[in-house]
């Protein structure tokens, strides 16, 4: 009873804090829907995503959301899988408490065992990694990629598998069905489905995937699951081939709490340089740098501008998620964005051996699922120092905006659904109010 009262009074004052916002939203969101319930996909207008976190009390109705953002209708499997979405972290009995200040770990992968066998051997010799939640989102559902994290002790674990994905739609939109458009079709000659890209090449489900889930990731971590909606602080993102050093962990810790003094233009941390094939410079410095794709972490006040530009990220025809960061959420902060990182890796992005190691100076690669990563012992431990001051490397290299980008994202289909990512989690008063 007390505690009713108390929850009350909170969401009241949140309500009259929040109050002008909130209206603003509703406003944006009645639009949207007038927009869609005049129903014309070539004529969709991706919503301005207003900055309310209305998502908060997680009261929102789900089904009811989907129904008016016009989501794809899904499939048994889809249901399944956001079901599974819903379930509690495992190992909650090994590690019942998270440490206070935690960075939750984010792994994104697809469907490459071999790869992911290596990088969760690697994050199981990560010092620290027991304080804090490692959550693995897939793209696709794989049964060889569930037992190797259904193995993981080490942490608490939690899985999640993107919804909408393609690979989990083998005859209909966001996956391909049989009356779209294939490479250079001509819509009109051939009655197919589908916009081309600015190339004139017609959408491919796995390959559009690639940035769906990024972004869909994105959301629902930042915004809709219930173990880290509302987190404040910084979130780590690794991929299925980033081989992760005993040190990250402690490191990036460090990082986070120098950065407000020693980089504070700086929007994130990072493990490894921007330069994927580079282990870093092994001089006594901190470096800012443009925010690389390997092993970055962000705080929400981050998440929130890059969120407030679904619309560039949506709408940009380029199929990957970093180049598209890149060449347009990035510039459209107004400021360069730079990384803090230290000067030697914590993280190394590797391959097949024996394809593009040409320039590689230790080449991080696997063969036949053996990794050939040397970890010497300056990886093992700490390796950030606090009176080190900050080299800031300007004039970088790189992809910048004006890039008009690689194609492969022209299809209308896949934008509305991009765009409809970033609102399914901050609508809750679309059904009640429209
Ligand atoms: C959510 O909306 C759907 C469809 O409008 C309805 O069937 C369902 O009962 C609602 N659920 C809740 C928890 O209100
Ligand atoms: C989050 O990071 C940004 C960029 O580094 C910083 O300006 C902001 O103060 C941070 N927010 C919080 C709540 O720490």
């Amino acid at each position: 009873m007390a505690i009713n009262c108390k929850k009350t009074r909170i969401r009241d004052a949140a309500t009259r804090r929040f109050l002008p916002a909130v209206l603003i939203t509703l406003l944006a969101v009645s639009l949207l829907i007038v927009l869609i319930g005049t129903n014309s996909v070539t004529h969709f207008v991706a919503p301005l995503v207003d900055e309310v976190d209305v998502y908060f009390d997680g009261s929102y109705n789900y089904s009811q959301i989907k129904e008016k953002l016009n989501l794809p209708r899904q499939n048994k499997l889809s249901i399944r899988l956001e079901k599974l979405n819903q379930l509690p972290p495992r190992n909650r009995d090994l590690y019942p408490n998270l440490a206070r200040d935690h960075i939750v770990i984010v792994l994104y992968v697809h469907n490459r065992p071999q790869y992911l066998k290596i990088v969760v051997e690697s994050l199981s010799q990560v010092v620290g990694i027991s304080e804090t939640l490692l959550i693995v989102s897939h793209d696709g559902y794989f049964e060889e990629m569930n037992m190797i994290v259904e193995s993981i002790k080490f942490c608490q674990v939690k899985q999640i598998f993107a919804t909408y994905s393609p690979h989990v739609f083998p005859n209909s939109f966001p996956g391909e069905s049989p009356n779209d458009c294939k490479d250079k079709d001509d819509a009109r000659k051939k009655h197919c489905i589908g916009t081309p890209d600015q190339y004139g090449n017609h959408r491919t489900g796995r390959i559009v995937s690639l940035k769906h889930h990024w972004w869909w990731m994105m959301n629902t971590v930042w915004d809709g699951l219930k173990e880290t909606r509302g987190r404040i602080g910084h979130i780590l993102f690794i991929e299925e081939d980033h081989f992760i050093f005993p040190n990250a962990y402690r490191n990036l810790q460090r990082l986070v709490a120098l950065k407000p003094q020693k980089c504070p233009d700086c929007h994130a941390a990072n493990l490894a340089p921007l330069d994927v094939n580079s282990r870093g410079e092994g001089r006594d410095t901190l470096i800012a740098e443009r925010m690389g794709n390997v092993g970055y972490s962000f705080n929400q006040t981050v998440w929130r501008k890059i969120h407030r530009k679904a619309r560039e990220f949506c709408f940009f025809d380029d199929y990957n998620w970093d180049i598209t960061m890149w060449a347009t959420v990035y510039p459209s902060f107004g400021a360069p964005v730079y990384s803090l990182r230290g000067p030697r890796t914590s993280a190394v992005h590797f391959g097949k051996c024996g394809l593009h190691q040409g320039h590689q100076k230790k080449g991080a690669c696997i063969d036949n699922g053996k990794v050939k990563i040397q970890v010497e012992d300056a990886d093992k431990v700490p390796n950030i120092v606090s009176e080190w001051g900050v080299q800031v490397d300007e004039h970088q290299q790189g992809y910048q905006a004006g890039f008009k980008g690689w194609g492969g994202w022209g299809d209308e289909r896949d934008r509305q659904l991009c765009s409809n990512f970033a609102l399914m989690y901050h609508s809750t008063n679309i059904g009640s109010t429209a």
